[in-house]
């Protein structure tokens, strides 16, 4: 057996304490819980205060990730984070997390945007980085303040977002068979146009008809967005295990992107697999973008959900569309 060529050696997350409920909503906009819940899965989400930044999110996950895996801020050279809703367009928030972490400035910092499936793209690119040898302990992050570019006024998009963060440490592996297996990456960039944020960029600067218009919230079709991702997904979890010579039923615990208890109904039923065998939290978060895995990661990783052998799959899909899988042995 071939020895991975990165680990995963400590987890964190962190979500706001505000909790906006269905009930919450209910009075902002012209919905119910139970239209929610039924067509989502989504009981409620969280809600960063005024003060907090995506970085604050991001700083709160991060250490405890880095006290989970026993690695000091000191050591750490590379900082990726994930993020669609980053402090400012420039700089990068992974500069601002390395800074306020205390992470030497000979670290290097980047973002990478690919929305939902951010956390796996950047995951993929640290352990790339890490396996190659120039990198020796990556703090990989996926952080969202969603509810700053959620249109509050759009019942159709509101409900499903959320703010939050999650971690992960990843280092060189040392045991045969264990760690990183594997990943695949994509995007269907012809659907760039299904779930976008149209302003504030170099096509649609912003003004003040860009704001009177509400160019800087987030526009989505959900129809074409929730048949693509059932797709998209399933395609991505077999494309994986085929690639790595496994079945479906060898997953012990598959972690999707927490969008919608919907479309992870169906990617089970298509993988002929019991919705057991997947990881939900989605009814406390929403859909917190780069986050979710993370966040999902970790919660499954504390309660013991993963144990020493398992097999878990990541499996995401986002704006771009983007999509990206991967297959770990802890
Ligand atoms: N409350 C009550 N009624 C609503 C609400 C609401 N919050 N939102 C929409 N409706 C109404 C619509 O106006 C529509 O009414 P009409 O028939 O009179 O026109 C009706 O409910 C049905 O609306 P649909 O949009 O057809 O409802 P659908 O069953 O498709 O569910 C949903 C909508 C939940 C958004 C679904 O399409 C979905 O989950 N799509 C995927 C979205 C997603 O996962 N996006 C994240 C992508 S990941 C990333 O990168 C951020």
């Amino acid at each position: 057996m071939s020895t991975p060529a990165t680990v995963i050696l400590g987890t964190g997350s962190y979500a706001p304490d505000r909790v906006l409920t269905n009930e919450d909503l209910s009075k902002m906009v012209d919905t119910s819980d139970e239209w929610i819940r039924a067509r989502s899965g989504i009981r409620e989400r969280r809600i960063a205060a005024a003060d907090q930044a995506t970085s604050d999110l991001a700083v709160q996950a991060s250490l405890r990730a880095l006290e989970a895996s026993g690695v000091p801020a000191s050591e750490i050279d590379l900082v990726v984070v994930a993020t669609v809703t980053p402090d400012y367009p420039m700089p990068s928030t992974a500069c601002i997390v390395q800074h306020k972490l205390g992470v030497p400035t000979s670290a290097a910092c980047f973002d990478v945007n690919a929305a939902c499936s951010g956390f796996i793209y950047a995951l993929d690119t640290a352990c790339a980085l890490v396996s190659s040898g120039r990198y020796r302990r990556a703090l990989v992050v996926g952080a969202e303040k969603l509810s700053s570019v959620v249109d509050w006024q759009d019942r159709g998009t509101c409900m499903l977002f959320g703010d939050g963060a999650g971690a992960v440490v990843v280092g060189p592996g040392t045991t045969p068979g264990l760690g990183l297996i594997g990943t695949k990456l994509g995007a269907l960039g012809e659907d760039t146009d299904l779930l976008y944020i149209p302003g504030g960029g170099s096509r649609l600067p912003t003004s003040a008809e860009s704001i009177a218009r509400g160019d800087q919230f987030i526009k989505m079709k959900g129809k074409e967005v929730f048949k693509l991702a059932v797709r998209v997904m399933e395609e991505a979890a077999r494309d994986i295990l085929e690639q790595h010579g496994f079945q479906a039923h060898q997953i012990d615990l598959v972690i999707p992107h927490q969008a919608n208890l919907r479309i992870i109904d169906a990617i089970a039923q298509y993988l002929e697999l019991p919705v057991e065998r997947f990881f939900v939290n989605v009814d406390r978060y929403g859909n917190t973008s780069a986050a979710s895995i993370p966040i999902a990661l970790d919660e499954a990783r504390r309660s013991g959900r993963i144990k020493a052998g398992d097999l878990t799959l990541l499996v995401a899909f986002g704006a771009g569309l983007t999509y990206g899988s991967a297959l770990i042995r802890w």
